[in-house]
C-alpha cells in the first residue's frame, strides 16, 4: 500500500477576498501537497472557504444579502483564484456543504455521549471579527481584543460548553511526546505556556444568531447553533467524509494542517483536544507561519496596501511570486512584501543563478557537441564537485518537510552556486582549446546533472518553470526520475539540449504601482463645488470596515489663526497621546480660536498625515455640514482625551 499525507490550509473566511496572506498559506501548501505526490506518496490536498457564524451574518445583512448568497460570491472568488493559480487541491470544501454539517452534527453527538459536553451559562466578551470569546483579564483597554484590536462585545447566553479543562493534561504530554507536533519550535513553546496557565472549557453553542450549523435533532434544542470555530476545526475530518462517506478517512490523519500565527491557539490546543474526545488520531504536524507586511507596514483595507495577490502575480509572474515568498521568509516569521525585494529575487537568484545555469549549458553544449550532453566521463573528472552537492542535497527533504521552505531553497541554490562555480573555475573554453574535449563536456555534463536534480527539487515550488528546464535536457519529471535522479543519484542519459528563450528576462522597473492611501486631511469648510458626492450612492461598509478608522474623543488645547489663510486654523489637540497632535481645520469661518480652546471634539486619530499650507495635520475633525453652514461634531457629555468612539 502507497503511503499517504493529506495537507491542509484553513479554510478562509468569506468576508473578504483574498489577499496575500491567504495566498501565502495556499501556496506553501500547494508546495507540500506536490512534494509528496512526487515522492509517490498518494496525496489529499484540502482547502475551502469558513461560511458560518455571527461576522459572515452581519457582512451579509450590511450588504442587503442574504448569508448563503453571500457567501456563494466570495467562497466562488477564492475558488477562481486559486484555479487561476493552479493550485492542486483535490478538494475544495464549504462549510455550508450538507455532509460538511452532517458530519459536523455527528462529531457534536459523539463528544456529548462521551459526557465532554454540558450545558450552562457564558458570560464575557467576543470579538466578532476573531471570532473568539475573551474574559475580562485578557481585553486591552478594558474593551478591545488582545489579537485584532477591535471593539468586542458582552456576551451573555444560554451555552452547551465543551471540557477542554479536562484535555490539559493529554495536550502536555502530546507535545511533550512529539517534538514536531507543533512547528516552528518558538510557536510550539507559545503554546505550552498558554496551556499551562490553565484551560478553561470552553463555549461551543451561541443563540444571539442563526447563521451556523444547528445542534443534532436528537439534541432537541433548536435555538443554538454551534460555534463558528468548531464547525470550521471539523472540516479537516468531514472532508474526508467523517460521519458520511468515509472511505477517504484512510488519509487520516492530517500530514501538515498549515496555519498563520494568529489562529495557532485553535489548532494546537482546541483541535487536538476535539480530536482527543473524538476518539481521532492527533496531526503529525500544526505548523504556523508569520504574517505578510507591505513595506514595512501592517497592510489594512483603510491604508489601501493590501497586496493582491493576482497583481503581483499579473505583472511578475505567478511561479516567480511562488519562488519569493517561500524564498524571502523563514518559515514562523513575519516577512515583508516590496517590489524591490521581489524584483531583486527574479533577476538575481532566478535569472543569475537558475536561467543562466541553462543559457550556460545550452550555449556550451551547443558550441563543444551540437547540444549532445553525456554524462559517461562526469566521475573521473568531477568527484569532488559530485560529493559537495551530495552533501549538500543529503538534508534538504527535512528543511521542507519542516516547513523551512527559505532553508530548502537556500541549499537548492547553493548546489547551483557549485554548478555555475565550476565553469568559472574549470574554463571549458580553455580546455576545447587546447583540446581536452573530453573534460570540457564531461563539465557541461556534470554542470546539467546538478541542474537536473534541483529543476526536480524546485518543481513543487515552480511547477511549470521547471517541467520546462526538464523538458530542454530531456527528460520528465514525475517520481521515477525522483528516485532516479535525487534518490538513487543516477545520472541523466544522454540527451541533446532544446534551445529555450531566456525564463526570467531582467526587470528594470516596477511593474505595479505603489499603492495610495486614501487622503482626507482637512474638514471641508465649503460645500463641495459638484454635487457629485451627495448623489452617489451610499457604498455599504462592514462593521469591521468601520472599526478599521480609529475615532477619538480630543480636547482642543490650543487654537490659533493660520496666516495667510481665512479657512484654516491650526489646533492642538489632545488625545491623551505623549505628545498632543498638530491639526490643521478648515473651520475658520465659523469658530474663533477662543471659543475652541478646552472643548471637545471627536477626531479621526488614524489618518495618513497630510502637510497643509506647510504643517503638518494629524488628524482629521468631525463635522456636520449642510447650507446653513458647518458644526463640529463633539461627545453630548466631557469624556477622557483618548476616549475611543465607536
Ligand atoms: N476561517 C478561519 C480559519 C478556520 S480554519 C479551521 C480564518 N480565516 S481567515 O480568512 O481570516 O484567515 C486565514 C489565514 O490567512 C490565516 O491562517 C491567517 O493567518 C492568514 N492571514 C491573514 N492575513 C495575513 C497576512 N497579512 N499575512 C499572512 N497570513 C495572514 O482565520
Amino acid at each position: 500500500m502507497s503511503q499517504k499525507a493529506y495537507i491542509t490550509t484553513p479554510i478562509y473566511y468569506v468576508n473578504d477576498v483574498p489577499h496575500i496572506g491567504h495566498a501565502y498559506t495556499t501556496i506553501i501548501a500547494d508546495t507540500m501537497a506536490r512534494y509528496y505526490r512526487l515522492k509517490g506518496y498518494e496525496t489529499f490536498f484540502l482547502t475551502g472557504t469558513d461560511e458560518h457564524g455571527q461576522k459572515i451574518e452581519e457582512a451579509a445583512k450590511l450588504r442587503n444579502k442574504t448569508p448563503q448568497a453571500y457567501a456563494d460570491e466570495i467562497s466562488g472568488k477564492f475558488r477562481a483564484l486559486w484555479d487561476e493559480f493552479e493550485i492542486s487541491y483535490d478538494k475544495f470544501i464549504r462549510t455550508t456543504d450538507a455532509d460538511h454539517k452532517a458530519g459536523v452534527q455527528k462529531a457534536f453527538q459523539v463528544m456529548f455521549d462521551k459526557g465532554d459536553i454540558y450545558k450552562g451559562e457564558y458570560e464575557g466578551h467576543y470579538c466578532v471579527s476573531c471570532e473568539t470569546f475573551f474574559t475580562d483579564t485578557q481585553l486591552v483597554d478594558e474593551d478591545k481584543c488582545p489579537d485584532c484590536g477591535k471593539l468586542t462585545r458582552l456576551v451573555k447566553e444560554e451555552s452547551y460548553f465543551f471540557k477542554l479543562s479536562k484535555y490539559q493534561e493529554d495536550l502536555i504530554k502530546w507535545y511533550n511526546s512529539d517534538e514536531k507536533c507543533v512547528l516552528p519550535k518558538g510557536k510550539k513553546n507559545e503554546v505550552i505556556s498558554f496551556v499551562k496557565q490553565g484551560l478553561r472549557d470552553l463555549s461551543i453553542t451561541r443563540t444571539s444568531f442563526d447563521w451556523g450549523v444547528k445542534l443534532p435533532a436528537s439534541m432537541n434544542d433548536d435555538k443554538h447553533v454551534m460555534y463558528v470555530w468548531l464547525d470550521a476545526l471539523l472540516n479537516y475530518a468531514t472532508a474526508l467524509g467523517y460521519g458520511t462517506d468515509e472511505k477517504n478517512m484512510a488519509f487520516w490523519p492530517a500530514t501538515i494542517h498549515l496555519v498563520g500565527k494568529d489562529i495557532l491557539r485553535f489548532h494546537a490546543i482546541y483541535w487536538p483536544a476535539f480530536l482527543m474526545s473524538l476518539g481521532l488520531a492527533l496531526p503529525k504536524h500544526v505548523a504556523a507561519h508569520g504574517w505578510w507586511t507591505r513595506n514595512g507596514e501592517k497592510m489594512s483595507k483603510s491604508k489601501g496596501n493590501v497586496v493582491n495577490p493576482k497583481e503581483v502575480a499579473d505583472a511578475y509572474g505567478l511561479e516567480n511570486f511562488r519562488y519569493f515568498m517561500l524564498r524571502e521568509v523563514p518559515f514562523g516569521q513575519d516577512g515583508d512584501f516590496s517590489q524591490k525585494a521581489l524584483m531583486d529575487r527574479i533577476n538575481s537568484d532566478l535569472g543569475n543563478e537558475l536561467g543562466n545555469l541553462l543559457n550556460r549549458i545550452i550555449g556550451m553544449s551547443g558550441k563543444y557537441s551540437n547540444g549532445v550532453v553525456n554524462s559517461k566521463d562526469i566521475s573521473t573528472f568531477h568527484e569532488s564537485e559530485l560529493n559537495a552537492v551530495d552533501e549538500i542535497l543529503k538534508n534538504v527533504e527535512s528543511n521542507l518537510l519542516e516547513l523551512q521552505t527559505n532553508r530548502y531553497l537556500e541549499e537548492l541554490w547553493k548546489a547551483l552556486s557549485i554548478a555555475n562555480q565550476a565553469i568559472t573555475v574549470h574554463e571549458p573554453w580553455v580546455k576545447m582549446k587546447e583540446g581536452k574535449t573530453e573534460q570540457a563536456l564531461a563539465l557541461v555534463a556534470l554542470v546539467s546533472n546538478i541542474l537536473a536534480r534541483v529543476t526536480v527539487l524546485l518543481h513543487p515550488v515552480m511547477p511549470k518553470t521547471t517541467t520546462t528546464i526538464a523538458k530542454a535536457m530531456g527528460f520528465e519529471i514525475n517520481t521515477a526520475n525522483f528516485d532516479k535522479l535525487v534518490v538513487r543519484k543516477d545520472f541523466l542519459d544522454e540527451f541533446t539540449i532544446e534551445k529555450v528563450p531566456p525564463l526570467f528576462p531582467r526587470i528594470e522597473e516596477e511593474l505595479m504601482a505603489q499603492p495610495t492611501a486614501p487622503v482626507a486631511p482637512v474638514v471641508e469648510a465649503q460645500p463641495s463645488k459638484s454635487t457629485k458626492k451627495e448623489h452617489k450612492a451610499e457604498s455599504i461598509i462592514t462593521i469591521d470596515q468601520f472599526f478599521e478608522t480609529s475615532l477619538k474623543v480630543g480636547t482642543i488645547l490650543e487654537a490659533s489663526i493660520l496666516e495667510g489663510s481665512d479657512r484654516l486654523l491650526k489646533l492642538k489637540v489632545d488625545l491623551g497621546e505623549a505628545v498632543p497632535r498638530q491639526i490643521v481645520a478648515g473651520i475658520r469661518e465659523y469658530y474663533s480660536p477662543e471659543e475652541l480652546v478646552g472643548t471637545q471634539v471627536c477626531v479621526v486619530a488614524n489618518l495618513k498625515p497630510a502637510t497643509i499650507k506647510g504643517l503638518l495635520s494629524q488628524g482629521m475633525l468631525l463635522a456636520a455640514k449642510d447650507k446653513e453652514g458647518l458644526c463640529l461634531v463633539r461627545p453630548e457629555r466631557p469624556r477622557q482625551s483618548g476616549a475611543s468612539i465607536g
